[in-house]
């Protein structure tokens, strides 16, 4: 049903992320500059028999990017018969000589590329392979597929409908596919459109998500949403309408949906401009603050210079660890933090207790008492305890006591002395052991900037999705 407050917000912020057709006359130019000096720099370094064509991809292709940030994908399509060393290097070459004059740098996904700014504007140089529909060979050889599915099946109105999800999203900090976000991408906006039509449309089936009963898939009848949902058995399943063994879902996190579904919720009941704006976290207010200092654990360490989704992917996988580590101990850690500095090279980790501080005594739950062998090795591990009863579900007991009861203390102790009990990433071993710092927030009351960013975030609600 049509509700015409939503609608004018809607038309606003439409006309808020639609560019300008001088932006886009703009952006063509632009984007056929730098595709020409490509060309010339296959001529001149004679790859002309290696490569089938150099094509536009992504939202600048598709027409769905966001008002004033557009960056622009260009893809190089080798030919098939390319060895793969051949391809990451000559992709490599092309892209670092065609632009050297605007200091390209190497980026990596699942194999590298080469980003440079021209003009204020971003510009990623991708090689894929040239290959027919299905055969991939490359993670970037769907893309060519993706931008001409768009390109037929989204008219101009709902390319703007994507720009407006795009918009709703990112404001809500879900949106983007990087380790960092774990959010939801442009293609999967995209498809997110091709599906239901509109922004609003998508909104409502986000607002009343069910997981255990929706597949969003375009290219079948709904009927056959229960066998993918099976196969893929996800939180989000969206089936990539040009290779339907791909669930563009996997990659987003269960805390993005989550967000995208009760945001929906509270946009349905109270719609207004505050959901397309990014504003930036506000600092906790002095008593939260206050209170909350006492329970959290600040970790901070410095790391070398790395691929910006290999370091959220590391930090990450290590705060994950480092909260099943300590709960395993009897700690609870109730909320965690991660951040990655990029501009200070610094990785934060922001750890909310329960307490930071636990009881002396601890016990265990054994086996029942059928279990004879079960009993024994549990009475016999459990050797040094005090104390061992049998309770009335049949089970045996044991009191231990705990050598540690501080948080601080027993992190500091294992990090220093077993680190190999906490799993830390291979390649993160020697730049966190040559720096890291653990702190509670109420020891150390003038901190950095970055670190007070990432304690902001620990204890930030955002009262559009609450
Ligand atoms: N892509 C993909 N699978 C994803 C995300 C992206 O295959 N889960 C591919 C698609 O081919 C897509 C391309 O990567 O067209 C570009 O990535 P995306 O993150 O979707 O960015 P854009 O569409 O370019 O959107 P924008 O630049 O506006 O963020």
């Amino acid at each position: 049903m049509s509700n015409p407050s939503i609608d004018k917000l809607i038309e606003g912020i439409l006309k808020e992320c639609t560019p300008t057709s001088e932006e886009e006359i703009n952006l063509h130019a632009m984007a056929n500059k730098v595709k020409n000096k490509l060309e010339s720099c296959v001529s001149e370094y004679k790859l002309g028999s290696k490569i089938k064509e150099i094509v536009f991809g992504g939202s600048f292709a598709k027409g769905t990017w966001l008002k004033n940030e557009a960056d622009i994908d260009i893809f190089i399509k080798f030919k098939n018969e390319v060895d793969y060393g051949h391809f990451e290097d000559y992709g490599k070459l092309i892209g670092m000589q065609a632009l050297k004059e605007y200091s390209p740098y190497l980026r990596y996904a699942d194999h590298p590329y080469v980003e440079a700014y021209v003009d204020g504007v971003k510009f990623n140089i991708v090689p894929c392979f040239d290959v027919s529909f299905g055969d991939w060979k490359s993670a970037a050889d769907r893309s060519p597929f993706h931008t001409s599915y768009v390109i037929s099946n989204l008219n101009q109105e709902k390319k703007n409908q994507v720009r407006v999800l795009k918009k709703f999203l990112k404001s809500l900090k879900i949106y983007g596919a990087e380790i960092s976000i774990e959010g939801f991408s442009g293609y999967v906006c995209e498809v997110l459109i091709l599906k239901f039509g509109s922004f609003l449309s998508t909104i409502h089936f986000f607002s009343t998500y069910c997981n255990d009963n929706s597949v969003i898939i375009i290219t079948k009848p709904d009927h056959e949403q229960e066998k993918h949902k099976r196969i893929f058995d996800s939180f989000l399943v969206i089936l990539d309408p040009i290779d339907e063994n791909r669930n563009l879902g996997s990659a987003i996190s269960y805390r993005s949906v989550a967000t995208l579904i009760q945001s929906s919720r509270k946009f349905l009941v109270n719609p207004g401009n505050n959901y397309f704006r990014e504003e930036p976290i506000s600092r906790p207010d002095n008593d939260l603050k206050y209170l909350l200092s006492p329970f959290i654990l600040v970790i901070e360490f410095k790391y070398s210079d790395r691929p910006s989704d290999v370091i959220w992917g590391q930090l990450k996988k290590m705060t994950r660890s480092i909260c099943k580590f300590v709960e395993s101990y009897g700690f609870r850690i109730l909320k965690y933090q991660c951040n990655v500095h990029e501009k200070e090279k610094v990785c934060v980790i922001a750890l909310l207790y329960e307490s930071l501080t636990i009881s002396k005594l601890s016990f265990k739950i054994g086996p029942e008492i059928f279990r004879l062998h079960d009993v024994e090795k549990f009475i016999e591990i459990n050797d040094r305890s005090p104390l061992k009863w049998l309770d009335n579900d049949s089970r045996t007991r044991c009191l231990l006591f705990r050598e540690f009861t501080n948080a601080k203390d027993y992190l500091e102790f294992v990090l220093t002395n077993k680190p190999d009990l906490i799993g830390i990433p291979r390649g993160l071993k020697n730049d966190f052991f040559r720096s890291f710092k653990i702190y509670t927030l109420d020891q150390n009351p003038s901190l950095d900037e970055h670190i007070k960013n990432t304690v902001s975030e620990l204890l930030y609600t955002d009262g559009r999705v609450f």
